[in-house]
């Protein structure tokens, strides 16, 4: 009945993983879930209220422009200047996205060809390697490890490969495994891919979340990148605003407008109210982000104290909510945890094989819940 493409799917494990969470949740057993990547802080308030005051006005009712509203790719353009200091035209290098998650999804479908390969870190978002498949092109993996700081070997990408990579996909700050990127690597990508020809779609979804006076960079900033690639970005992690839906794509214009022409054949934009709400969100005072981003660092401080007094060696990271934890089988380790502790955590290898030996932490749970865990722990014998 289906075709073929959703035979090639992987196994969703994040389903799995719900499945025997609700299980165990049905069983009676309080679940501590360290699993899904989603702030459970809530939207600012002001942010809220904007919304509400222009879901209000008739005028958002309407079918939204195809590219966003001017005001929106002008006050992400404003952002773009004042946080990184790159400057982008709002009518040409600026696409709203429904959602980062929907930019990554539809961009291999405006440029990659049956049969052209397309470079993704492994592990990796799970979607850089579903849009691949989507649009049929053959997915390459760049393996990222932790001897090499989780940046991947661009020098031992096999030639017969590059000749026919068309696209590449990678972000930093990660997820899954929380690792930053130096500026010197994005230089490196941007080198990289106009000598092979390749599109580098960078991921920058984490950007804002990062802690100890880190400041993460964008790929934008390097000379010479609007002319091989773009950058995805997302108000959901910093602004707690992932049920919302929206994003912003942002780049050179050629490739800008390819992606855009992809999405006014396959959906019709983000909500205006949503759109001015966002608006309130990049304009206005950037301290809520500050705030969270101290609940964070407060979590992860907790969370890899606890982790080390276990006795695991465990690195702190420097951005995004997440700790990744080297273990011996992440499958095995996850499962004792949730049968004999009650929590849940991602397996690595569900961000592909490179993830394996490792799990994932989402510090989206409280200190409490935190220090709770670390107890429930202390009585496993890992
Ligand atoms: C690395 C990365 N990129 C993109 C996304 C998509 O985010 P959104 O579609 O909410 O902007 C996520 C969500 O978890 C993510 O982890």
């Amino acid at each position: 009945m289906y075709a073929k493409r959703l035979d090639n799917l992987p196994p969703y494990l994040f389903a799995q993983i719900d499945k025997l969470k609700a299980q165990k949740r049905s069983e009676g057993v309080d679940v501590i879930d360290f699993g899904v990547g989603d702030p459970d802080l809530p939207t600012p308030k002001h942010i809220v209220d904007s919304l509400c005051d222009a879901a209000r006005d008739p005028a958002t009712h309407h079918y939204p422009d195809y590219t966003g509203m001017i005001e929106y790719r002008e006050a992400v353009s404003e952002w773009y200047k004042k946080r990184f200091g790159v400057s982008f035209d709002a009518k040409t290098e600026v696409l709203a996205l429904i959602g980062s998650k929907e930019g990554i999804a539809h961009v291999p479908e405006a440029f990659v060809n049956p049969g052209d390969y397309v470079l993704a870190t492994d592990p990796g978002y799970p979607v850089y390697k579903t849009s691949t498949l989507f649009s049929e092109g053959i997915l390459h993996e760049l393996p990222i490890k932790e001897e090499n700081d989780f940046l991947p070997e661009l020098d031992k990408i096999p030639k017969d490969v590059l000749k026919k990579a068309k696209l590449m996909f990678f972000g930093y700050p990660n997820n899954p495994t929380a690792a930053i990127a130096p500026l010197s690597f994005y230089e490196e990508v941007v080198e990289f891919a106009k000598e092979n020809n390749i599109v580098a779609v960078h991921d920058n979804a984490y950007s804002e979340i990062s802690f100890d006076g880190y400041k993460a960079p964008s790929f934008m900033q390097v000379d010479g990148a609007k002319e091989v690639g773009m950058e995805m970005h997302s108000l959901s992690k910093t602004y707690n605003m992932t049920g919302w839906r929206l994003g912003m794509a942002v780049g050179g214009e050629e490739l800008i407008a390819g992606l855009g022409r992809v999405k006014t054949n396959v959906d019709s934009g983000a909500f205006d109210a949503i759109q001015r709400a966002g608006i309130t969100a990049l304009t206005s005072s950037q301290q809520c982000v500050a705030d969270a981003c101290n609940i964070y660092q407060e979590r992860r401080d907790t969370l890899v104290a606890g982790l080390r007094s276990l006795g695991f060696d465990v690195p702190s990271p420097k951005a995004t909510f997440y700790v990744w934890m080297k273990v011996s089988d992440s499958m095995k380790f996850a499962e004792k945890m949730l049968n004999e502790a009650g929590i849940v955590v991602t397996p690595g290898v569900g961000f592909g094989k490179s993830g394996d030996g490792y799990v994932r932490f989402a510090i989206t749970r409280d200190v409490e819940r935190i220090k709770e865990a670390i107890d429930r722990m202390r009585g496993l014998d890992f």
